[in-house]
């Protein structure tokens, strides 16, 4: 039987879903989530409720597992604008900024965020945070050349600092053939300046601070799903 966890990422996900409309060129999330998008617009293709969209993988992974379920897929060069982005995250804070990257993807993931008009985020209940870095560390992509030199300097800006390994014990690689580092701030006072400073370095290709990037949250929890959109909008 399906534990009440992933109830609700499902639940948060099939919501997410009803604002795919016919024709849309979507951006495809990476993770748990995410996939019980995947699922239910296959689902929806096949039932004929939806056609004509077009997927923009956020990673290798779920390029496979889209095709396998018979999403049509294209890419950012034919689409540099998409209309909306499906994803997951590790953390949301309430002004409905993000930490992500748990799964690795976290520079397509944002390479795609900032070509969608709308990116709506799916979670549970769970990933909701009172300040980012609470519950989840930092992820930093980096150049495999000169990784260990970004170690102190993450460590100057408060992180304790973790190469993200895979299960033989090598370094985790991205889809780039990057290294992560996985920086445990703690509860972090100001994002935006953290973020400036990682930008800001050579070697740093990516981080998981999403600021501003997330249009519309669904989250799902014991008592339904709530839909909170991005008060500006
Ligand atoms: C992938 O790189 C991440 O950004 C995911 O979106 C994030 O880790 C959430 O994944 P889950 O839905 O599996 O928790």
């Amino acid at each position: 039987m399906e534990s009440p966890g992933e109830r609700w990422k499902r639940a948060a996900a099939e919501a997410a879903v009803r604002l795919v409309e016919p024709g849309m060129a979507v951006g495809l999330g990476h993770g748990s989530t995410a996939r019980y998008a995947l699922l239910r617009i296959a689902e929806r293709l096949r039932s004929g409720d939806l056609h004509g969209i077009s997927g923009v993988p956020c990673s290798s992974q779920v390029e496979r597992e889209a095709r396998e379920l018979g999403i049509p897929l294209t890419t950012l060069e034919e689409h540099p604008i998409l209309d909306l982005t499906i994803d997951g995250a590790d953390e949301v804070d309430p002004d409905l900024d993000l930490i992500k990257g748990g799964g690795g993807a976290l520079l397509r993931e944002k390479v795609v965020a900032q070509a969608s008009r709308r990116e709506a985020i799916v979670v549970d209940e769970g990933k909701l945070s009172p300040a980012l870095g609470t519950r989840s560390p930092v992820p930093v992509e980096v150049l495999p050349f000169g990784w260990r030199t970004h170690v102190p300097f993450l460590k100057g800006l408060g992180a304790e600092v973790v190469l993200r390994r895979g299960g033989d014990g090598t370094p985790f690689q991205t889809d780039q053939g990057n290294f992560v580092l996985d920086c445990h701030f703690g509860p972090i006072r100001d994002p935006q300046a953290l973020a400036r400073k990682l930008e800001a370095r050579a070697g740093i290709l990516g981080h998981g601070l999403f600021l501003g990037l997330a249009t519309d949250l669904f989250v799902a929890g014991p008592g339904g799903v709530r839909h909170l959109r991005r008060p500006s909008l």
